[in-house]
């Protein structure tokens, strides 16, 4: 009998309705885990939804925006009525703009779009993931920060800002609730071709050719390459990683 690595185990993913989210959606599905998938595309999440059903597991679509803490409040409230249980969560829905203003020429509302849903949507999810899995014994979490979590980049202040401030959130939460039993960490993704990098493209010239020139692998990441780290930060084999980032960039910050 093949044994799968998160059978009965309740997941959540943000930003499931494409890219590294999505992969790793799929992944938890084809591990046996049951995935609630939360992001806005409605029907995006419906066909993640049916893709992991078809492969044999459960899934479940709330669109939410994590921008909306009503919304997350609501994601949280369909959770437990329906499962009565979180023991994983990838905290993973994310935004770039796909221009690169200076500082100096970020408006407030480009700097609020990407401060509210990368790094204040982190810390609402965590709000409530913490308190339900303190109730249950337990649970693990994952945060998508990147690259730009530990280093600075032309025109993405707003971003880099986000993925620093996601770190210092994943350390200082491994920190208060690694007594109860929690375990925190987060992934830093390089350039993965992702809808992120897409939208970007057009706006910023010889981007893709900038791009794999500063990885040392000279070239693009799938998402399917950030999944597997996922799933091994959130299996028994993670056991004793806590408050801790795993860089997966393709060799851009050797
Ligand atoms: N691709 C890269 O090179 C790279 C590198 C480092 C880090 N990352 C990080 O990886 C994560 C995933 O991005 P990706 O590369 O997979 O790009 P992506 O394909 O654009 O995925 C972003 C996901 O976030 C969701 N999302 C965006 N705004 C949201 C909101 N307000 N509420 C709920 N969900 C929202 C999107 O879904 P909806 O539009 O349906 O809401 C989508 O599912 C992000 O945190 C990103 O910063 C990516």
């Amino acid at each position: 009998m093949e044994i799968k690595l998160f059978e009965g185990k309740i997941v959540l993913v943000t930003g499931a309705t494409s890219g590294i989210g999505r992969a790793t959606a799929l992944a938890f599905g084809r591990e046996g885990a049951t995935v609630v998938l939360a992001a806005r595309r409605e029907n995006l999440g419906a066909e993640v939804a049916a893709e992991i059903t078809e492969g044999g597991s459960e899934a479940m679509f709330v669109r939410t925006d994590v921008r909306k803490p009503e919304d997350i409040d609501a994601l949280f409230e369909t959770i437990l009525e329906k499962y009565g249980r979180l023991d994983i969560a990838f905290n993973n829905a994310g935004a770039s703009l796909p221009h690169i203003p200076l500082i100096t020429r970020t408006t407030l509302e480009e700097w609020d779009l990407v401060m509210e849903t990368n790094m204040r949507g982190i810390w609402l999810c965590m709000k409530k993931e913490i308190p339900q899995m303190i109730k249950q014994g337990g649970g693990i979490i994952v945060n998508t920060a990147s690259i730009l979590g530990f280093a600075g980049e032309y025109g993405l202040s707003h971003y880099c800002a986000s993925k620093h401030g996601i770190l210092g959130l994943t350390k200082t939460a491994a920190l208060e609730y690694a007594g109860k039993n929690i375990r925190i960490n987060a992934v830093c993704p390089g350039p993965i071709q992702t809808e992120i990098l897409e939208r970007a493209a057009p706006l910023i010239p010889n981007m893709y050719e900038m791009v794999i020139n500063n990885t040392a692998m000279k070239r693009i990441g799938n998402p399917d390459e950030i999944s597997g780290a996922v799933l091994w930060l959130c299996s028994d084999e993670a056991s004793y990683m806590i408050g801790k980032e795993i860089s997966i960039d393709g060799g851009q910050t050797i």
